[in-house]
Order: C-alpha cells, then sequence, then structure tokens
C-alpha cells in the first residue's frame, strides 16, 4: 500500500507513540542516575559521567530487550499490535540512546590521551587471552555498528529497495546485536563492577526473550499442526482447509498445507477468499487481520489488499498471490497452489452460488 517512498504515514498515532518513547527513555536514565546517585557512595563513589554512561547504555539494553520482545507478544496477543506497528521508531531511538552512551563512555576514557580517541578504543587494550581484561567495549563497538545499519534502513526507501525479504534478513541482524551487547556487559559488568546485580538483570533479560519466542514458535506450530490435520478432502487438487463457520464475518484465518506457505482464508459479505499470508511489506500475517472497507488489512501496519485479486487500492500498486477457492457444503476448499501475484480469483459464496 505505498505510494513512492512514504507507504508508512507519519500520524498523529506515531508522533503521541514517540512522544511516549521520548519521555520512558528520559524517565528511565534520571531514574538511574538518582538511583545510582544513592547506591554508589563513599569508597564505591562514581562519576556524574560514569553514572550517565552507565544510565544511557542500561537504557539502550532494556529497550533492546522490549524490541526484542514485541514481536513474540503481537504473535501471543493482538494487545501488542500497536507497540509492533511502531517498532521501528524505538529501534531508532534505541540506536540514538547506545550512540550517545558510546560517545560519553569514549570520550570519558579515550578522550583525554594524545591518541586520536577511536584509535585508543581499538588498539589500547589488546588483552584478547583474557576473560577477566578481556577489550569489551569491541564486543558494545560492533554491536553499535550493526545498530546503525539498521536504523538507517529503517526508512520505507530502503524497505522498497532491497526487497520485503532482503530487508527482513538485514534487520534480523537484531539478534546478532543483542548478542554482542550481552557479551559487552557481562564482561564489562565483570570487570568495572562489583556486584552480581547487573549479571542477573541480564541473565533475566536474556530468558525472558529467549522464553517468549520459544512460546509464540510453539503456539505457531501448534496452529500449523491443527490445520493440517484437518481431514484432506483431495480431488482435482482440491484441498479441505477449513470449515466455513470457522472463520468469522470480516475476518481471515491462517491455514498450512504440508511444508507450503501458509494460506490466509478471508469470510466477507458472505463469500470467501484466498491469499498468501505474507504481507507485502514486511511479512506480517495477513490472516490475522481483518477486512476493513472491503479489504485485507494487514494486522501489523495497515497495509490493504483487495481479497479478489490481492492488490492494493489504488494509489497503491502492490499485489500478493491468490488462490483458487471453493466452497463444498460447508467446508472452504483451496488449490494450494499460489497465482501470481495480482490474479483475479472469483470470490467463493457460502449458499454455494458463485460471487454476484
Ligand atoms: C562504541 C561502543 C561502546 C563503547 C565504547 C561502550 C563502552 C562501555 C563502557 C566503558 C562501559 C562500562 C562503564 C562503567 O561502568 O565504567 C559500558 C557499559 C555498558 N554498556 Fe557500553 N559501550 C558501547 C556500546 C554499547 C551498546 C551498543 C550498548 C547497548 C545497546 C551498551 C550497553 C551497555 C550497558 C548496559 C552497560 C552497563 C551499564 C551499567 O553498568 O549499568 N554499550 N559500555
Ligand atoms: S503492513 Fe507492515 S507487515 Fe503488513
Amino acid at each position: 500500500m505505498s505510494s513512492g517512498y512514504v507507504a508508512v504515514q507519519w500520524n498523529r498515532h506515531k508522533r503521541v507513540y514517540d512522544i511516549i518513547v521520548a519521555l520512558a527513555l528520559s524517565l528511565f536514565i534520571a531514574t538511574f542516575f538518582v538511583i545510582g546517585r544513592l547506591m554508589y557512595r563513599g569508597e564505591h563513589a562514581v562519576s556524574d559521567e560514569i553514572l550517565l554512561m552507565r544510565a544511557l547504555g542500561a537504557c539502550a539494553f532494556c529497550s533492546l530487550t522490549v524490541i526484542l520482545c514485541i514481536g513474540p507478544l503481537a504473535r501471543l496477543s493482538t494487545r501488542f499490535l500497536p507497540l509492533l506497528y511502531n517498532r521501528r521508531h524505538l529501534g531508532v531511538a534505541t540506536f540514538l540512546t547506545a550512540l550517545l552512551h558510546a560517545v560519553v563512555a569514549i570520550g570519558f576514557y579515550h578522550g583525554f590521551g594524545v591518541l586520536n580517541p577511536l584509535r585508543s578504543l581499538l588498539e589500547t587494550n589488546t588483552a584478547f587471552d583474557s576473560l577477566a581484561s578481556f577489550p569489551f567495549q569491541l564486543f558494545g563497538l560492533a554491536a553499535l555498528l550493526i545498530l546503525f545499519v539498521m536504523a538507517s534502513t529503517s526508512h520505507d526507501f530502503w524497505l522498497r529497495n532491497l526487497g520485503a525479504r532482503g530487508w527482513k534478513r538485514l534487520h534480523m541482524l537484531v539478534y546478532p546485536a543483542y548478542l554482542l551487547v550481552v557479551l559487552h556487559v557481562a564482561l564489562g559488568a565483570l570487570q568495572t563492577q562489583s556486584s552480581s546485580v547487573l549479571l542477573t538483570v541480564v541473565l533475566a533479560a536474556v530468558s525472558l526473550v529467549g522464553l517468549l519466542h520459544v512460546v509464540a514458535g510453539m503456539r505457531e506450530l501448534r496452529t500449523d499442526a491443527r490445520t493440517r490435520d484437518e481431514p484432506p478432502l483431495r480431488g482435482e487438487g482440491w484441498v479441505d482447509v477449513c470449515g466455513v463457520d470457522d472463520v468469522m464475518e470480516g475476518r481471515g484465518r491462517v491455514v498450512c498445507i504440508g511444508t507450503r506457505e501458509r494460506i490466509a482464508i478471508f469470510r466477507h459479505n458472505q463469500s470467501i477468499s484466498a491469499t498468501t499470508n505474507v504481507c507485502r511489506h514486511q511479512g506480517g500475517p495477513l490472516g490475522e487481520g481483518r477486512i476493513l472497507d472491503g479489504c485485507i488489512t494487514c494486522p501489523w501496519h495497515g497495509w490493504t489488499y483487495r481479497p479478489q485479486d490481492g492488490t492494493a487500492p489504488p494509489p497503491f500498486t502492490e499485489k500478493i498471490a491468490t488462490y483458487r477457492v471453493r466452497v463444498v457444503g460447508k467446508r472452504v476448499q483451496v488449490i494450494p497452489t499460489p497465482l501470481p501475484p495480482g490474479t483475479a480469483v472469483e470470490p467463493a459464496r457460502i449458499d454455494g452460488s458463485p460471487h454476484g
């Protein structure tokens, strides 16, 4: 549903979300700073610069953790979809926070010598064979570079130029980036902190991210298995996928046939249509969306497609694959071979008559 390079338009909703993100990050940093002042006293006292650096680093780590939790949470409950809709803005805010953290760290630890601060960061500590004094900052630097690439390609301009699949692959780099940050923080904590609080927080965050991904993945596998188990009434290539009453009016249902791509079945105006489940934008699950104003509406960022031909309404031009579909008695059947994106397919009337 994009026209030119401005598919995900700026709107009031996004502005409100951005203000909330900015306030939440600022509040986190301020609270960390105040609590840190109270905690680090006497012989453990630290300078304002170190405290600010820690507050910024902790804030970036927490918001990266939240970003990684949003995907599986949105799969588990639609209540989290608004977060997914705005996730890219949170990603950019996370990069900026991490960048500030790095600037303060490099300035404070490497800015007062004769060497250029970046050279000093790369060359001063080369104890790669010692865990206790390993240059943990380099893990942070590598993570920051990945976050930079992701933040600078977050605009739909890049999505369009790299293609949905290439863009998605690039943005999967968030997982190696997270691993690098975890190594950075864990090794850094071993060297700079005497308490184990930081390590405990990191372990809890990693466990939460892992657990949510496993639970969401298992739920998806169960859904696939359920739809696969339904009795296949085969004949002339038609495959029985679900009952008519399994799909609510104005809603979709995701079905999975063998190991093929998932298919989204929609019920609208007493007729049934079938399209790919994969949104052209960022691969969102179309079958979890609804029909709004006669169009399939992706639950992630609201791109729309007409159910009868998988084409975005004008002025947009995106097309998705459609499937031949029919209703036999109270059962929905499809031919599980995707038709070229944008192919018109007559929706199947639920009473059996062709769609008027
Ligand atoms: C060039 C890149 C980076 C450099 C040079 C750097 C440097 C540092 C240094 C020196 C510390 C120890 C501070 C101290 O306690 O004295 C630290 C801690 C930390 N860094 Fe980084 N960092 C970088 C990137 C990142 C990134 C990308 C993230 C997260 C997204 C991050 C998150 C953290 C966290 C959470 C801590 C621990 C804060 C705490 O003690 O509460 N850093 N970093
Ligand atoms: S609208 Fe973004 S994935 Fe569908």
